[in-house]
């Protein structure tokens, strides 16, 4: 019989009464899967389950992935390796979820090499977690899903979520926007684990908000993979991003906001006005260029130029006063050539971001670039990243 959400949760809570049932939540990426960890601990208390750092001893082990560059997978796969060597209780269930979880690839691996884990499950089946625990705790063999991420899911809200008192966590909290990404970068595998876009509804997102405040949190960072697309329904009380702000910062109490991710296509001057206007929006600002070259931004489809995100960030900062502009360089996509690394350089010297997130390609299964030829040598690539370090290094000092 197919147990509902609620009634799967309340057996595994029956199940926990006067038992020490512990669960070990690891989350690896982004701010993203950090706000779905802290909807996993909001299920597994409400489940009864009370938390360790020893993923020995605990009941429920689970890992959220990510899947974003080799590097996290292999973090991910180590960890995990390290848990099974080490062994756990009697029943423990692993389980994987997450980016990685998502990837056909990586659930591969996981069936043939990682026997040990009992549940996996994608970005898409997160709200069904209690369910998915249920069959894995009554039910022998393993439990793999993985909802389709092409399918449109709804956006489920009342999930519980467990996030760190305010003292801890300095007042800040996540309150997640949209999730999804429609945008197709080439290198990207984002809209093949977390599928397409979808918006939260304003009213849910600006009662979560009221909520956090009166619980004493000070800083919120709204999150999406690109808020920018932040799109309600027809007919709801806002009608895009900046509306949502607007709406946010009406609310009484001492406190900021902060967002991400921007995609530069899509950052319009009213995000800019919007933010300038606000003193309860921060000025911060996290505008991905990924390259400075249009051949490349071309190759990664982006959707804007060279000339575009510079124009951009030159209106951002004269309607932000005191902005504060950061953002992500990809090294060595296939194709670069010293010129395009140039032009990137050269960004960086026109732009003059405050800081800078940079990383070399990771070539992603299933992505289009995946299939791209590339013959860069990985010493060239690295040696191009020095470079990139060394040149915000002076901009910055
Ligand atoms: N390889 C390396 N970096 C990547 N990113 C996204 N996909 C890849 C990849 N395949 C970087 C981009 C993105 C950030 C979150 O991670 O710069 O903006
Ligand atoms: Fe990792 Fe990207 Fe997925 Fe976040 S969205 S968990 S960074 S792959």
């Amino acid at each position: 019989m197919k147990l509902s959400v609620t009634d799967a949760a309340a057996r595994i809570r029956t199940r926990n009464e006067g038992a020490a049932a512990l669960a070990y939540v690891k989350v690896f990426g982004c701010q993203q899967n950090e706000a779905d960890g802290e909807r996993l601990r909001g299920m597994l208390a409400d489940m009864g389950y009370r938390f360790t750092d020893e993923p020995n001893l605990a009941d429920v082990v689970i890992l959220n992935t990510c899947a974003v560059r080799l590097h996290a997978e292999q973090r991910a796969l180590g960890h995990l390796g390290a848990i099974g060597h080490d062994g756990g209780p009697p029943g423990q269930v692993v389980a994987v979820c997450g980016c990685m979880a998502q990837l056909a690839s990586a659930r591969e691996t996981l069936k043939r090499s990682y026997r040990h884990v009992r549940l996996v499950f994608g970005p898409g089946d997160l709200h069904r977690f209690p369910e998915l625990l249920h069959d894995a705790l009554t039910q022998s063999g393993r439990h793999f899903h993985g909802n389709p991420p092409d399918v449109p899911l709804d956006w489920e809200e009342g999930l519980p979520v467990l996030r760190a008192p305010p003292a801890n966590a300095e007042g800040r909290a996540f309150v997640t926007v949209m999730k999804g990404c429609d945008n197709y970068c080439a290198y990207c595998v984002v809209p093949y684990t977390r599928g397409r876009e979808r918006s939260r509804s304003p009213e849910a997102v600006i009662a979560e908000v009221r909520g956090l405040i009166a619980e004493g949190y000070t800083e919120f960072t709204l999150l999406g993979q690109n808020v920018n697309s932040y799109r309600p329904a027809d007919g709801e009380s806002v009608a895009d991003f900046p509306d949502l702000l607007a709406a946010l910062v009406s609310l009484e109490g001492n406190f900021s906001l902060r967002f991400m991710t921007s995609h530069p296509k899509d950052a319009s001057d009213k995000l800019f006005q919007t933010m300038g206007r606000h003193p309860k929006i921060a000025p911060f600002l996290h505008l991905p260029a990924q390259s400075g070259s249009d051949k490349v931004l071309t190759a990664m489809n982006r959707g804007y130029t060279r000339e575009h995100f510079i124009a951009l960030t030159q209106r951002a900062r004269a309607a932000i006063p005191g902005l504060n502009l950061t953002s992500d360089i990809l090294v060595g996509f296939p194709g670069e050539t010293e010129a395009d690394f140039e032009d990137t350089l050269s960004l960086l010297e026109t732009v003059r971001f405050n800081s800078l997130f940079t990383f070399i390609y990771s070539p992603r299964p299933g992505t289009p670039a995946a299939g791209l030829e590339d013959d860069t040598p990985m010493k060239v690539k690295k040696a191009r990243f020095q470079r990139l370090l060394d040149a915000q290094k002076r901009i910055e000092s």
